[in-house]
Order: structure tokens, then C-alpha cells, then sequence
């Protein structure tokens, strides 16, 4: 080898050398960049993660409460990883209002999930959209059109008329002291639902007409039920994408069956109503135009730009407002209505207010809740004890932030446990005691409101995403409590006690009791008042749905539950890990490890 050669070579060798060091050096540099990021915020702490599955298998069937249990190890922000997803979780008045308050507007969206892609039409509905301008429209339309303090006043001669036809079926049922016991929230459901469905339809949807659940008014409950509880499962296909396409849990097939019959529902809703609109027909003698024959045809102008509504948006919207509008209200009723009867002084105090202001001669009147301090701090500890979302409905950061001197990176979903924040034994005394005590002038709580000001009792959300039914799921449940306790005494079906009157939580995205409360209702208003029913009737047929809509895999009280069913655990996990490896070589996954 002469001597130019062999220097093209040597050059050669440093420049591959030189580029090589270069290389090295530039990913050792970005590896130390990002461990100096993440070393200078540490992640806040949690369980350690399995491979793959992370911590879903720490979630166990009550999330909630799981969650809450972990308060105790880890404090009151907890980092978790739900297979390839990273989630937070706000267990402190103060956390909540750090993210839901302080960074609100990085935690304005809502993480991609199956219920929105299978049920809520592809996320183009209002609960799911992301935070933009579709979300604003489908707000901006609710606020004026339903939740406004106007839309609540029009309407609100609908609920008075509803809340009649309730207390005459509760009434009846009593058959001079001898009738068997009732589902009380069979009625209470069959009493929410119409009076929306008469807001937004113009006409009922479900009931006799008497106030009784029929089988559609049962089908419907339980499509609404079914939504929230598939909501509530903790969809693996959710946090594994590559076992997505598997559907393990088989909640993919319930949700896009149960979309279809939603679909068929709202459909034939839409298509009678235009039937009728055309034939300048009126079914219910509403004094009110309802909502959707507002949102057929309207043009709304969003951010200076027209948006004209399609069925779509209309049925998007309709299954959202029927959704979260119905059971959320009729359990918390029925929650409250378990709270005074296993405290009988606390029902005779409430009794007696009403009495004062109401007396015995009439039904109370939503117009009177304003006068009946003590039956809105029931409600208010009602809330307290079992908000119906216990953890709220999801968000997502869109980037990177610092939370109580934690690091959390963008694309983390965050989990508010309202459950827990309102049960936190350093703001609540004898936090478990039902107290409506606590929220009256010159109590420790007295200023304390639940409308997401006071981080300390959240059960509607709070910020830009709060709820937005609030106005008309509290004074709906205010006024639906004051009905039933001022109409009726309470007794328990023979041989149970108020002392042992089962107060377990099932678990769907609302908060169920796991056993429906029976009991018997003891008119105390004079007899012509309670059997007194206002206003019309009509109701809406609705055909095509049968059959049992909570089939096994998915049944109340299920978390993270039945998702192995048949399979072998280490089976299942061999699989998972292949899969999850193959997913990763080809997908790039933000999560870094902690
Ligand atoms: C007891 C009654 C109710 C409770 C406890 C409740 C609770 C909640 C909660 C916790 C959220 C999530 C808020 C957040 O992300 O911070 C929410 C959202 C929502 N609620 Fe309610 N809700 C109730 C009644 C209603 C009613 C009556 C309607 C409508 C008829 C309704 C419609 C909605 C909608 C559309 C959203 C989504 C808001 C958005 O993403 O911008 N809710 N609700």
C-alpha cells in the first residue's frame, strides 16, 4: 500500500471515528437532556407497575375505593400506568384544584376511549368532543336552550307535573297499608326521564303514564344503565392498543350493539318528529317548543361561522343529555332517600321544614326550595357521601406540566376520585357520618357550595368541563327529595332494620347501590293532594329493543372485572407480552419509564 492510500484510509478511519463519537455523544446528550428533565421533577408516586398490564390488576372491582385505599401508601396524587397509558390520579381537594383550576386549560380534553368511539357516535358528541369548536357549539346550544335559568322556568311547570305523577304512583301503591314494597328507583327513573324527554322531545319516552314502569321504560333504563356501566369498565383495549382489536373483555361488541339500538331509538325519535313538525301536530300540548324541534333546522353560528346541525350532531347530543341527565339524578335521589331512612331524626327535621313552609295541603313546589335551608344541606351531604360519577369523567393533558411539585408529562389522564376527596378525614370530621348539620349557617362547612367553587365536594367536576346539566340535575334531585319526603313516610319491607339496611356501592361509571332500596311509602299529606296529577299525558312508543340489555361479562359491580374469563392468567400474559412487543417496535409510545 503506497503512502497516499494508506492516509485516504487513516482519514478515512477519524472521520468514522469522529462521526461515530458524534452520534454517540448526541443521543448520550439527549438520554441526560431527558433524565435531567425528569430528575429535576420527580413523577408523583404510585404502585409499581407490572409489565404490560401495568397497574390495572391494583384496580380491583370498586375503582373508586381502590383508589382511595391507596391515599394512605402513596398521598394524595398517585402516578399510575394502566397498560401503555399514564394516568394520575387527584385524591385532595387541594390536587384537584391544582389541576381542574391552575392548569384547567392544558386538562380541557377527554382521553380516546371505546365508549366514545362505539357509542357516542365517534366522538361527535358533546362529552367527548375534544375541547374545541364543535364542544363549544354543543355547549353554547344546552346553555341557552335547556340549562339557562329561562329554559329551566319554562320548563319547569314539566317537572312539577312529573314530580305529581310520581307521588300519585307512590300513593297508590299503598293500597291502604297493604301493598307489596316498591322499587323506588324504577319510579324515580321512570319520573327523570320523562321529564327531560319532555324537555328535549317535546313527549315522554317511557312509564304508563301513571307514573309506573312499563317495559319500555325498563328497556330504557337499562340502556342508560348499560351505557354507564361499559363506561365504567376499565376497557383493557383501552390501555393495550395491540390487544384492542381482541376485545377480551367483549366490551367492544356490547357497546357497538347497545350504539345500535340507542341509534334505532333516536332515529325513529328524530324521523316521528319531523313527521309531526311537518303535519304542524303537537302530541303532548307542550306550552314549550322542546329541543329538538329547535335544533332541526337551526343554524348556529360558532366562532363567526354558521354550523348547520345533521342528524348526527342532534343524536350525538340527545344520547349525551339522556345519558348523563337521567340516572345520574334518579340515584342520588335514591341515595339520599336511604341516608333518611337509616337517620329518622334527620327525616323528621327535613319533614318539619317542610311542613312550616309547605304545610299539608299541597305539594311542594320548586319554587319553594329556596326557602328550605336544611333540605339543601341534605342533599348537599347526599352528594357529599355518594356523588353519582365518583370519578368524575375523565381528562387528558395536551402538554407537559408541573402538579404540587410533580412532573407530569402530556398525554397523562387524569382521574379526579370525587369519592374520596369528599370523604378526606383532614377536611371532613367523622367524615362518614351523614351530617347535613355540617353545610348549616355557623357550621364549619356553611359556605361550602357543590357547584365546583369548593374543591372539597366536587360531585358535578369543575372547570371549563364541568358538568354542564348541573342547574337542572340539582334542582331536579332538590326537588324530587322535597316531594318524596314531604309526601310520605318511609318503611322498610317486613323484617329488614334500618340499622342493617344495605348500603354497598356497585360500580359502573355511576354510582349504583348494589341492591335496589324497597320500601313501602305511608302518604302523610291530606289524601286529595298526593292522588292529585296535573298537566297531560302522552306517550312516546318507541319499538325495537329487547331482551336482557346487562348480560354476563359486563353485570353491575364490575371494575376491572371478568377480562381473563376462560383464559389462563399466564396464557393470557405470554400473549400480551408478544403482542405488546410487537406494538411497540412499531408504534412510538410517549410513555417513558419511571
Ligand atoms: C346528579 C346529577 C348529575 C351529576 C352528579 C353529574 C356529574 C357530572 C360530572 C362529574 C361530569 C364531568 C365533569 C368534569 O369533567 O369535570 C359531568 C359532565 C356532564 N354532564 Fe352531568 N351530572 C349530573 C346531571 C346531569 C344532567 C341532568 C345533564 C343533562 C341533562 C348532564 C349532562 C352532562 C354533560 C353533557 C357533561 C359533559 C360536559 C363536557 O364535557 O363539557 N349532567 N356531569
Amino acid at each position: 500500500m503506497d503512502s497516499s492510500s494508506s492516509s485516504i484510509s487513516s482519514s478515512l478511519e477519524i472521520l468514522i471515528a469522529t462521526s461515530c463519537v458524534l452520534v454517540v455523544s448526541f443521543f448520550l446528550l439527549k438520554i441526560r437532556q431527558i433524565l435531567a428533565k425528569r430528575n429535576k421533577l420527580p413523577y408523583p408516586p404510585g404502585p409499581k407497575p407490572w409489565p404490560v398490564v401495568g397497574n390495572l390488576p391494583h384496580l380491583g372491582m370498586a375503582v373508586h375505593q381502590s383508589l382511595a385505599a391507596m391515599v394512605k401508601t402513596y398521598g394524595p396524587i398517585i402516578y399510575l400506568r394502566l397498560g401503555s397509558v399514564n394516568v394520575v390520579v387527584a385524591c385532595s381537594a387541594s390536587i384537584a384544584s391544582q389541576f381542574l383550576k391552575t392548569h384547567d386549560s392544558n386538562f380541557s380534553n377527554r382521553p380516546p376511549n371505546s365508549g366514545a368511539k362505539h357509542i357516542a357516535y365517534n366522538y361527535q358528541d358533546l362529552v367527548f368532543a375534544p375541547y374545541g369548536r364543535r364542544w363549544r357549539m354543543f355547549r353554547k346550544i344546552c346553555a341557552v336552550h335547556v340549562f339557562s335559568g329561562k329554559a329551566l322556568d319554562e320548563f319547569r311547570y314539566v317537572r312539577e307535573e312529573e314530580v305529581a305523577v310520581l307521588t300519585k304512583a307512590l300513593a297508590k301503591s299503598n293500597k291502604n297499608g297493604q301493598g307489596s314494597p316498591v322499587n323506588l328507583a324504577d319510579l324515580l327513573n321512570v319520573c327523570t326521564t320523562n321529564a327531560l324527554a319532555r324537555v328535549l322531545l317535546g313527549t315522554r319516552v317511557c312509564g304508563d303514564g301513571e307514573g309506573y314502569a312499563d317495559q319500555k321504560s325498563q328497556e330504557f333504563k337499562e340502556m342508560v344503565v348499560e351505557v354507564m356501566v361499559l363506561s365504567g369498565v376499565f376497557n383493557i383495549g383501552d390501555f393495550i392498543p395491540s390487544l384492542e382489536w381482541f376485545d377480551l373483555q367483549g366490551v367492544a361488541s356490547k357497546m357497538k350493539n347497545l350504539h345500535q339500538r340507542f341509534d334505532a331509538f333516536l332515529t325513529k325519535i328524530i324521523d316521528d318528529h319531523k313527521i309531526n313538525a311537518a303535519s304542524n301536530e303537537n302530541c303532548t300540548g307542550s306550552k314549550n317548543s322542546d329541543l329538538l324541534s329547535k335544533l332541526i333546522g337551526l343554524k348556529e353560528d360558532v366562532d363567526g361561522e354558521e354550523w348547520k346541525l345533521t342528524d348526527t350532531d342532534i343524536k350525538a347530543l340527545l344520547l349525551n343529555l339522556f345519558t348523563a341527565g337521567t340516572d345520574t339524578s334518579s340515584s342520588t335521589v335514591e341515595w339520599a332517600l336511604a341516608e333518611l331512612i337509616r337517620h329518622p331524626n334527620i327525616l323528621a327535621q327535613a319533614q318539619q321544614e317542610l311542613d312550616s313552609v309547605v304545610g299539608k295541603d299541597r305539594l311542594v313546589s320548586e319554587s319553594d326550595l329556596n326557602q328550605l335551608p336544611y333540605l339543601q344541606a341534605v342533599i348537599k351531604e347526599a352528594f357529599r357521601l355518594h356523588p353519582s360519577t365518583p370519578l368524575s369523567l375523565p381528562r387528558v393533558s395536551v402538554e407537559d406540566c408541573e402538579i404540587d411539585g410533580y412532573f407530569i408529562p402530556k398525554n397523562t389522564t387524569l382521574l379526579t376520585n370525587v369519592w374520596a376527596i369528599a370523604r378526606d378525614p383532614s377536611m371532613w370530621p367523622d367524615p362518614l357520618r351523614f351530617e347535613p348539620e355540617r353545610f348549616l349557617p355557623g357550621s364549619e362547612k356553611a359556605n361550602v357550595d357543590i357547584k365546583g367553587n369548593d374543591f372539597e365536594v366536587i360531585p358535578f367536576g369543575a372547570g371549563r368541563r364541568i358538568c354542564a346539566g348541573l342547574s337542572l340535575g340539582l334542582r331536579m334531585v332538590q326537588f324530587m327529595t322535597a316531594a318524596l319526603i314531604h309526601g310520605f313516610n318511609w318503611e322498610l319491607p317486613e323484617g329488614q332494620v334500618i340499622e342493617k339496611l344495605n348500603m354497598d356501592e356497585a360500580y359502573g361509571l355511576t354510582l349504583q347501590r348494589a341492591s335496589p332500596l324497597m320500601v313501602h311509602p305511608k302518604p302523610r299529606l291530606e289524601a286529595h293532594v298526593s292522588l292529585y296529577v296535573g298537566g297531560t299525558t302522552g306517550v312516546v312508543v318507541v319499538g325495537g329493543t329487547t331482551g336482557v340489555l346487562i348480560d354476563d361479562g359486563v353485570v353491575l359491580g364490575g371494575g376491572v372485572v371478568d377480562f381473563v374469563d376462560g383464559v389462563s392468567w399466564s396464557l393470557l400474559m405470554v400473549v400480551m407480552l408478544v403482542m405488546e412487543f410487537v406494538y411497540q417496535l412499531h408504534i412510538h409510545n410517549t410513555f417513558t419509564t419511571r
